[in-house]
């Protein structure tokens, strides 16, 4: 990090890019600071998880069948309260609700919200990293009663996306289609300062990311690729060192900044989820959009772009293999047979 950009706050940095865009509103650079604030908030509890009374199980189960932790339902609630009156989303969807979630009438905005709350829940009772990512696009069909619509909308138009990682610092990484800009929280002052600007992930890595307890269900393809990254082979760079945290903010990261690839691919463990465990809209698709405009790639295991999706529900699953541009063409490779 250079010190001229220590005192680049994110705030400066949104109203920069607003100012790049003569057309532009204030409306998004509204949202994005709305919704930071929430992060702020949701990082303070995080960092305490400990000491207050977040660690552990609320009791009920979500649409995804998965138990819903303390901080899953804290990070979920002080979103939704923030970006309800805000005035800039018309309608919402989080990983933690069945259905679209509307804003307070005569609030209603111009843009939709996605999110992913509390990424990586399985890890914070064991203080290992978590995110939340969400994922912004423009409301084409006004908003309610079109609300649904509106967020089914593929990953290429979305407005803006990214994640706030709560781990040895929290940092906020988005982009608004112009580059992948980082922001490191300093807590003593409660202020996002440009850390990383415009991060470029390496083209090919030397980490892999994949749970290896699910090899027995893989396709025969996926369990190819992950042989072949074993294998010894001086010149590629191979093997390659295996990291998976169990975080998909977390292993995103890592991968984003040193290069790598990521692999959830679809698995025959859970029938009714075929297409394995990772939702399109507010995980996979934001990922995609920053992977992209960092010059990597995303895509599914069975060749389509992750960005090209048409979502049929909110909470459609896809298969992600995501990360460095050479990776991931080289899993394609393995997945469309022509390795
Ligand atoms: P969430 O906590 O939001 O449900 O997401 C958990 C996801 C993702 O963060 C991670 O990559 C993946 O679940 C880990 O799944 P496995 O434990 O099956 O490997
Ligand atoms: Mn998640
Ligand atoms: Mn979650």
């Amino acid at each position: 990090m250079t010190n001229d950009s220590y005192g680049i706050t994110v705030s400066r940095n949104i109203i920069d890019r607003q100012r790049s865009h003569p057309e532009a509103t204030g409306d998004l650079s509204g949202l994005l600071s709305e919704l930071i604030v929430a992060a702020k908030t949701i990082s303070a509890e995080v960092n305490m998880a400990g000491l207050g009374d977040f660690m552990g199980m609320v009791g009920t189960t979500n649409i995804q069948g998965e138990k819903v932790q303390k901080l899953d339902d804290f990070a979920n609630s002080a979103i939704k309260r923030r970006m309800a009156r805000c005035g800039f989303v018309s309608v919402m969807a989080s990983e933690e609700e069945a259905d679209a979630i509307p804003v307070v009438e005569g609030y209603e905005g111009k843009y939709t919200l996605a999110f992913d709350p509390m990424d990586g829940s399985s890890n914070i009772d064991v203080n290992v990293s978590v995110g939340t990512i969400f994922s912004i696009h423009r409301a084409i069909n006004g908003g309610s009663p079109n609300a649904e619509n509106d967020l089914l909308q593929p990953g290429r138009k979305q407005v803006a996306a990214g994640y706030i990682i709560y781990g040895s610092s929290t940092m906020l990484v988005y982009t608004t289609g112009e580059g992948v800009h980082g922001f490191t929280l300093d807590p003593t002052v409660g202020e996002f300062y440009l850390s990383h600007p415009d991060i470029k992930m390496p083209a090919r890595g030397k980490y892999f990311s994949v749970n290896e307890g699910n090899t027995i269900y893989w396709k025969d393809e996926m369990s190819r690729y992950v042989e072949f990254v074993k294998q010894a082979d001086k010149g590629s760079g191979r093997p390659y060192s295996a990291r998976y945290i169990g975080s998909l903010v977390a292993d995103f990261h890592r991968n984003l900044i040193t290069g790598g690839v990521f692999l959830y691919p679809s698995d025959t463990k859970n029938p009714n989820k075929p297409a394995g465990k990772l939702r399109l809209l507010y995980e996979a698709a934001p990922l995609a959009f920053i992977a992209e405009q960092a010059g990597g790639r995303a895509i599914t295991d069975d060749g389509r772009e992750i960005m090209d999706i048409e979502p049929d529900c909110l909470h459609q699953r896809v298969p992600l293999i995501i990360g460095s541009r050479d990776d991931v063409d080289i899993a394609e490779g393995f997945f469309t047979g022509k390795r």
